[in-house]
Formats: C-alpha cells, structure tokens, sequence
C-alpha cells in the first residue's frame, strides 16, 4: 500500500516540538549489542521503519530482542547466521554495519551487498578495505559479501573519505582485534561519538572519537550495559528549517545545540533568529532573509543530510542563494520535484543555484529519499493551497510520528492509505 500525504500550505509553523532519538546513532548502537553475550538495554530509540529492520536481523541472527515504546531490550548470547538475514539486508542499506560486530564476535559474516540509492552509488570499499588490513578474508559473489578471520588483528587504517560507516564499523570490528587500531581521517560525527561511547561501556578502550584520528584497544571479551541514544540532530534541524520556511516559531525541546552549530549558523545568517537553551532551541522567522552559499562536507562542516530541506526554504528567498554537494554524486532528484511547485533551480553536477520566487504553488509530487521527502514537505508548507506528496514510506525510515509533530505546531496535514492500484 502506497501512502499519501494531504499538506494544506500557508500556515505558520508554531509551538513546541519534541524531538525523537537519533536514527543514525541508534542503528550502530543496535548492532553493537551483537559484541556482548550479556544484556543490553537501549533507551530513547525512535520508532521508526529502519530501526524495525534493524531489530528483525538482529533477531535473525538469534539474539533475543523486544522493543517496549522507546526502549529495546537485547542479548546476543548465542549467535546462528542464516540466509534469512540478507532478506533484510537488502531492505536497509544500514544493515552492513552488522559486518564489523559479527567478525569480531563471530569471526564470519555474509552480507548482501547494500545497493545504491536516489543519492548515490553508496559503495562500501573503504569498510572493506579496512576490514582486509584487520586480517579479514573478504570475498565478493553474486552480489554477498563474505567475510572471514579467525582472529582480527589491529592496525592502522587510513580512510580516503572520513566515511561515518565505515568508521562505525572499523570501531566495532577493532574492539575485538589483537592489539591497537588506529583510524585516520576517521569520521566525527557526533553519531561515531554516542557509538564509541557505547562500546566504552561495554568495556571497550577507545579514544579520539569526535575527532579525525580514533584508537580502539582490542580486547577478548565486552559485558552488556545501558545506553541511551543522543538526539537526532537531523530530524531537530528539518523541523528547525520547517519553522523558519512558515514564518513561524517553534521551541524544540531534547535536542544538543552544540550538534546543530552550522545549521544555527546558517539559518541566523538567512535571517532567523535562534535561541539556545541547555537542551532546547527556540528558532524565530523575521521579516528579513537572505540568500545562502552552502556547501556540505563531513561534520563539524554542514550536514548532507539538510542539503534538501535548506534548499526548500531557499526556493522563496529573494535573490540566488548557492548549494554545492560535496559528500554524496546525486543528491539533488528533489530539484525536478521542487520545479514542479514553481522552483527556479538549476543544477549542474555538484552544484544547485536556487533563483528566489513569489510563492510556490501547490502540485502532486513524489519522494525519491528520506531527505528529499523533508524537502518536499517544507515546500508543501509554504505552497498555498493543497499539495499531495507520494511515496511517502521513505519517510517513514526517518521521521518518528512527523504527521503528528507537524499537526501539532498548527500544520494541516493527513495522510491518505491508498489500497495498491493492482489489488
Ligand atoms: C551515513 O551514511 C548516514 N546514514 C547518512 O544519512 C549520511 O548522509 C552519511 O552518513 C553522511 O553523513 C547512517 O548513519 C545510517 P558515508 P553512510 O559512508 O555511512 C562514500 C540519512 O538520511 N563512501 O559517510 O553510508 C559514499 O559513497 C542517511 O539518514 C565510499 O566511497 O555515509 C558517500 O559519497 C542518508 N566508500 C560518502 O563516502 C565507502 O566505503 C559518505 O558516505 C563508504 C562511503
């Protein structure tokens, strides 16, 4: 069944919101618990669509797991890999951090390999790679990636891109080697720092986690612990560029400002005014906006992953305001589906060049990503009258109860169970 959401724009966005636990640290962290046959306890996870998955194959592989509202309960004490495991793999691009977690605790692991996605061709040469300089065996057939070593031994790994799965799974995998690993040019995302946080207390020796370059002492054995996931950062901004893009004012509430650093930069810069508070943002429209130059890079730099949605705001901003997308090849589909509401963007490989108009106009559009879907959402909010946005399951993968977060800052929007046409 294919789900549609009804967005009635020209409302301004007001009130407070709160904001769920992250995806991107909780996807990780899940796969963590497989590095311990004791207990683990993960509090503030979002219930969403990937973590579901995320859940299934760890309950495949033949821990015991339950989720209670946000908490998941999980222990891997006995391990079993069956093929039923790439059934859902190849749902969730995320299951290859499972990799790294089942060669250090299991010494094998058979994965499909994680296909590309509306933003890119997604390869995963750099985990392979730093898995082969553990001692992993690493064969690739018929679209499965096997991997085998009887014991991981540590050693220096340089990563050509500060690739933040990559990273996650190197951490994980060097948790159970022999001796030291080090990670250069490691990602620093504030996800890689909840997940080393973690595994720290699971007993793990890591240091340098925020930073470019991270140590992990490999050790026989980890006990189970109690974690509760940081905020996500990236749901926190979406709602941040939803409130200024209605002229509205919305105070979030559980978020970490110190995550959001750029992202308040950019938007006080736009014209928004942005207070912080120890756990809350209170973010204002004014009557000024001003073009933007964004260019993406890996944290602390600004966020791939608010590319579309600044992009929305900036589709009515007077002026040409400037997107350069450093960090994935093809994040810009959600252009053609912004042209349809009345955009003026013009994309040339890396770079999009977003021309201020009027207004935009309602119209039937389509999501190809979880981002793009924000961006469109946004621009449903600001369009005047009713736009109806399709596909919107990738949603879902991203954005806890975003229906009910949104009706509750005064948006009007449903969403519409379309039966499957070929029923
Ligand atoms: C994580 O994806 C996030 N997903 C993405 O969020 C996020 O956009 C991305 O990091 C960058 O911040 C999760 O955490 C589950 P990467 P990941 O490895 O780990 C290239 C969302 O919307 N690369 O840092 O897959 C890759 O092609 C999602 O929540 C290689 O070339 O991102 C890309 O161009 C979307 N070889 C760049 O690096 C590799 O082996 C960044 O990828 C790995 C990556």
């Amino acid at each position: 069944m294919e789900d549609k959401f009804l967005i009635q724009g020209g409302t301004s966005l007001t009130g407070d919101i709160q904001i769920s636990g992250s995806k991107n640290a909780s996807l990780p962290i899940l796969a963590a618990t497989l590095l311990t046959p004791d207990r683990c306890l993960i509090y503030g996870v979002p219930r969403l669509a990937d973590i579901r998955i995320m859940i299934q194959m760890l309950s495949g592989l033949g821990a015991q797991i339950s989720m209670q509202g946000h908490q998941v309960a999980v222990q891997a004490r006995e391990l079993q890999i069956t093929e039923e495991l790439n059934q859902h793999a190849r749902k969730m691009r995320a299951s290859f951090l499972l990799m790294g977690p089942l060669l250090a605790r299991h010494g094998k692991a058979c994965l499909a390999l994680p296909g590309g996605c509306a933003i890119g061709k997604r390869p995963v040469d750099l985990h392979l790679k730093g898995l082969a300089a553990l001692g992993a065996k690493i064969t690739i057939e018929k679209g499965y990636v096997r991997a085998t070593a009887r014991r991981l031994t540590g050693s220096d790994i340089y990563l050509e891109f500060p690739s933040v799965g990559a990273t996650e799974n190197l951490m994980m995998a060097a948790t159970g080697a022999r001796g030291t690993t080090t990670l250069l040019n490691a990602a620093a995302e504030p996800e890689i720092v909840d997940l080393a946080c973690f595994l720290k207390k699971l007993g793990a020796k890591i240091t340098g986690a925020g930073t470019r370059v991270v140590k992990i002492e490999g050790s026989r054995s980890l006990h189970g612990a109690a974690h509760t996931v940081i905020p996500d950062r990236i749901e926190a901004g979406t709602y941040m560029v939803a409130a200024v893009a209605t002229g509205g004012r919305v105070r979030l509430l559980k978020v970490i400002p110190a995550h959001l650093r750029s992202v308040i930069a950019k938007l006080r810069k736009t014209g928004a005014e942005i207070e912080k508070g120890r756990d809350e943002l209170l973010v204002a429209a004014t009557c000024k906006s001003t073009p933007l130059q964004i260019r993406t890079s890996p944290y602390p730099g600004f966020p791939t992953d608010l590319q579309p949605q600044f992009a929305a705001l900036l589709t009515t901003v007077t002026g040409t305001s400037r997107i350069v997308e450093t960090v994935f090849e093809e994040r810009f589909l959600y252009t053609e589906e912004l042209r349809r509401m009345g955009a003026s963007i013009e994309v040339s490989g890396p770079k999009a060049l977003i021309r201020g108009v009027e207004r935009l106009y309602p119209a039937q559009v389509k999501v190809p990503d979880l981002r793009a879907g924000a961006a469109l959402v946004i621009a449903a909010l600001k369009a005047w009258g009713e736009t109806e946005i399709n596909c919107v399951h990738h949603l879902d993968r991203g954005y806890e109860g975003i229906e009910e977060k949104l009706r509750g800052l005064g948006a009007r929007i449903r969403r519409v169970t379309e039966q499957a046409a070929n029923l």
